[in-house]
């Protein structure tokens, strides 16, 4: 089955990144796909050594074999000093061609204030570095901390981001993220189709 990952790049509690990345992700299992949510606060992680094989770096092996199994990917960090946190760097210097091969990729970011546009414009061109295929559809939440509320009720049965400890009430942002993760969903589905070319010509 197709499967879809969430990458939370914050290390800090009750992150509005991945209280976001819980409802792209339950609208990405509407597209009909399994999901799953790597984060990274949870994770034993060092910082990416190269002098260091990935079997003995903590949790790496098994997060990069969750990262190959996903057929597309959905990057969250918070926004630090106009760019991504190191924790979502550190990940992603893990990761090579092989975790993204005929990936497809959804950028979400959250930001204290308004600076959203270089940090998911730096997730772009990283992504790149590794031929991901990232999606132009992509989140930024400005001001994050007034877009969420705390969960007061138990979540309905199904209702979209149950597994995140807020709410979120920004009703076009709440819109754009799930549409991110549903998209995500959708295109990594059709993904082997559109990505492999077969018999190439030489030129
Ligand atoms: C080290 C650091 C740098 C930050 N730099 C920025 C910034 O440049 N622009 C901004 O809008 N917010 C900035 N913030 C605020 C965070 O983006 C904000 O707290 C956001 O909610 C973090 O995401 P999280 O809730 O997932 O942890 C910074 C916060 C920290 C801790």
């Amino acid at each position: 089955m197709t499967r879809v990952v969430a990458v939370s790049g914050s290390l800090r509690d009750g992150s509005y990144t991945k209280a976001a990345l819980h409802y792209a992700l339950d609208a990405a299992e509407t597209a009909g796909v399994e999901t799953d949510l790597i984060d990274l606060a949870a994770a034993d992680l060092p910082l990416y050594d190269p002098d260091v094989d990935t079997e003995d770096a903590g949790d790496a092996a098994e997060l990069m074999a969750r990262m190959r199994a996903a057929d597309g990917v959905i990057l969250g960090s918070p926004v630090y000093h106009s760019s991504y946190s190191a924790a979502f760097r550190s990940f992603h210097d893990y990761c090579s061609y092989d975790e993204y091969d005929q990936t497809v990729v959804g950028l979400l970011v959250a930001a204290g204030g308004g600076t959203i546009a270089g940090t998911l414009n730096d997730m772009r061109t990283t992504v790149r570095g590794v031929h991901g295929w990232t999606l132009p559809n992509q989140v930024g939440l400005r001001g994050a901390r007034n877009k969420f509320e705390e969960r007061e009720r138990e979540p309905e049965p199904g209702e979209l981001g149950s597994g995140s400890q807020y709410v979120f009430t920004d009703e076009d942002l709440r819109n754009r993220t799930c549409k991110l993760g549903y998209r995500v969903g959708i295109y990594a589905k059709r993904a082997p189709e559109f990505i492999e070319i077969e018999n190439e010509p030489e030129w």
